[in-house]
C-alpha cells in the first residue's frame, strides 16, 4: 500500500484522485485543500463541482481509500507520492503580467512540502506549469539539509471538464516526464505503475521531464488553434453565403485533419485555453522567439474577435439597439455538462450587452451559482432563472451560448409564443434546427450560416 497525497481539490485534483482511489483499492488517496468550504463540500452530498459519473464514484470510495481533509501538513508528513495540482492563473501584475502563470501558490505548495517531510518523496506536477518549472520544484524541494532526496515527475492532466471521468479512465494517453537518472526513472516507473493498475501499457508515455512540461502546453494550443481557424472561416462564411458547417464537415473528411474540435461558436472558454497559450506566448517572449509568440497570440485575439462579432450581429440585427431590451443567454458554461463557467463566452457576452443597457436574463440548468459569483457587481443588473421557458418568457431575442443538449429539446413553439416579436435566436453553438425554428416565425442568426429572416 502506498500513500497518496493531492494538494489542490479542485476540478483537476478531484476526479482525478476519484478515478485512482476507485482504480487501486490497494492505496489510500487524500485530497487536500487550504479552502475549507471546498473539503466540506467534497465530504458531502452536494460535490463542489458537476460532473457525470462523479457522483457515484466518490461514494463508493469515499472514507474507504479516498479521503478529503484541509490538514495539509500532517497528511504531507504521511504521504509517499504527492500530487501538486494546486491553481496556477495567469499573473496579474508585475513582470508578464496578463501573460505568465502565476506561480505564488506553487512555490507556497513546495515549501510547504518540504517543511513537512521527514521522508524522500516522489512529487507529481499535475498543473499545467511553464517549462522548466520541475527545475525550481526540485531546487526548491533538494535545498534541505537533512539530506532528504525528492524526485519531480511531470504527470500533466489531459482530461476535459465534462468527460472527466470517462477521459481518466480511459485516456488516449498518460503523460509521464522525468529525470533521465536512476532515482528519476525509478520515480518514473512508480508513476506508471499507478496508472497501469487500469491504462494499458502503450497508451503510457514516458518522455523527459520538459517534453512532458511542454506538451501539455502545445496540445491546448493547438486544441485551441483548431477553434480558433474554423471561426475564422466562419467571419468569411457568414461574408460569402458559405456554410461553416459544411464547410468543417469536407475538411473534417480528410483523415490528415481529422473531424473533431471542429465546431464553430461564439468562442473557446474554460480555466485552461486562453491561460495556457499565453504561458506559451510568454515562454516564446522570454526566449526571444517573437514572431513564434505572435503567431500563438493570435490564436487567443481570434477567439476575442469572436467573441465581439457575436454581439456585434445581434446588436445590428437588433436594429442596433438593445437598451432596455429583454434578452435571454441560453447558457453560460463555458461548455456543456459542466458547472465551470471560468473564461466562459457567455459572460463576455452578457457583459457587453449590460453595457448596452439591455435586461439580461441567464439560464443554465448547473452553471448559475457559478455565473452570479463570476459577475460580481453586475450580478445585480442580471436576472438567473433555471426555467428556460420562464427565462425566455418576455424575451425579445435569445442567445444561445453553450451547447447543453436539451436547449436542443425544448418547445420552440411554446417559447416563440411567450416572446416579443419579432423574436430572435442567436445560435452561438449551432446546435438548433434552424429551418424549423425559421418557420415557427423566428429570425434566426447562427455561427457561420446564412441568416434565416423574415424581413
Ligand atoms: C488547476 C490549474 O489551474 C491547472 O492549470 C492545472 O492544470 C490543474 O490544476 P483546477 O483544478 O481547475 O486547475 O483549479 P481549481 O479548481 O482552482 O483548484 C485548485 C485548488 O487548489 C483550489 O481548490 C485551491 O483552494 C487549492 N489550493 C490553491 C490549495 O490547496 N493550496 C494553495 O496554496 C493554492
Ligand atoms: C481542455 C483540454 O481539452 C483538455 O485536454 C485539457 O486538459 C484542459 O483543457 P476543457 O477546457 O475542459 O479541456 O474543455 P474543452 O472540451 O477542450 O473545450 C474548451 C472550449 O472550446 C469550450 O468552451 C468548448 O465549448 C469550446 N469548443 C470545443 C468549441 O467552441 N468548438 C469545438 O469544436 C470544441
Amino acid at each position: 500500500m502506498a500513500n497518496i497525497l493531492c494538494i489542490g481539490a479542485g476540478y483537476v485534483g478531484g476526479p482525478t484522485m476519484a478515478v485512482i482511489a476507485q482504480k487501486c483499492p490497494q492505496h489510500r488517496v487524500v485530497v487536500v485543500d487550504i479552502n475549507e468550504v471546498r473539503i466540506a463540500a467534497w465530504q458531502s452530498d452536494h460535490l463542489p463541482i458537476y460532473e457525470p459519473g462523479l457522483d457515484d464514484m466518490v461514494r463508493a470510495t469515499r472514507n474507504k481509500n479516498l479521503f478529503f481533509s484541509t490538514e495539509v501538513d500532517r497528511h504531507i508528513a504521511e504521504a509517499d507520492f504527492i500530487f501538486v495540482s494546486v491553481n496556477t492563473p495567469t499573473k496579474t501584475f508585475g513582470q508578464g503580467a496578463g501573460k505568465a502563470a502565476d506561480l505564488q501558490y506553487w512555490e507556497k505548495t513546495a515549501r510547504q512540502i518540504l517543511r513537512n517531510s521527514t521522508t524522500p518523496k516522489i512529487v507529481v506536477e499535475k498543473s499545467t506549469l511553464p517549462v522548466r518549472t520541475a527545475e525550481a520544484m526540485e531546487h526548491i524541494l533538494n535545498s534541505n539539509s537533512d539530506g532528504l532526496y525528492f524526485d519531480v515527475v511531470s504527470n500533466p492532466e489531459f482530461l476535459a471538464e465534462g468527460t472527466a471521468v470517462r477521459d481518466m479512465e480511459n485516456p488516449d494517453r498518460v503523460l509521464i516526464g522525468a529525470r533521465d537518472t536512476p532515482s528519476g526513472q525509478r520515480a518514473m516507473q512508480a508513476i506508471v505503475d499507478i496508472y497501469s493498475q487500469w491504462v494499458p501499457r502503450e497508451r503510457i508515455i514516458t518522455t523527459n521531464l520538459w517534453s512532458s512540461e511542454l506538451s501539455k502546453l502545445a496540445a491546448n494550443a493547438f486544441l485551441a488553434q483548431r477553434i480558433s481557424s474554423i471561426n475564422a472561416i466562419s467571419a468569411l462564411c457568414e461574408k460569402t453565403g458559405a456554410n461553416v458547417n459544411e464547410v468543417a464537415h469536407a475538411i473534417g473528411m480528410d483523415s490528415r485533419i481529422g473531424p473533431r474540435f471542429l465546431n464553430a461558436s461564439v468562442g473557446f472558454g474554460g480555466s485552461c485555453f486562453k491561460k495556457d497559450i499565453l504561458n506559451l506566448v510568454y515562454l516564446c517572449e522570454y526566449y526571444g522567439l517573437s514572431e513564434v509568440a505572435d503567431y500563438w497570440e493570435q490564436v487567443v485575439k481570434m477567439n476575442e474577435y469572436q467573441e465581439a462579432r457575436f454581439v456585434s450581429n445581434m446588436l445590428s440585427a437588433m436594429f442596433n439597439t438593445v437598451a432596455g431590451k429583454r434578452i435571454t443567454l441560453f447558457g453560460v458554461a463555458f461548455k456543456a455538462n459542466t458547472s465551470d463557467t471560468r473564461e466562459s463566452p457567455a459572460l463576455a457576452v452578457c457583459r457587453a450587452l449590460l453595457e448596452e443597457r439591455a435586461e439580461i436574463v441567464i439560464t443554465d440548468s448547473h452553471a448559475l451559482d457559478n455565473a452570479r459569483a463570476d459577475l460580481g457587481a453586475d450580478a445585480r443588473r442580471v436576472t438567473f432563472e433555471p426555467d428556460p421557458y420562464a427565462a425566455a418568457a418576455g424575451a425579445y431575442a435569445i442567445a444561445l451560448l453553450t451547447e447543453w443538449s436539451y436547449f436542443a429539446e425544448l418547445d420552440y413553439q411554446a417559447i416563440y409564443k411567450s416572446m416579443v416579436k419579432p423574436a430572435f435566436v442567436f445560435d452561438g453553438r449551432n446546435i438548433l434546427d434552424h429551418r424549423s425554428l425559421f418557420k415557427m416565425g423566428f429570425d434566426v442568426y447562427a455561427i457561420g450560416k446564412p441568416p434565416l429572416v423574415h424581413f
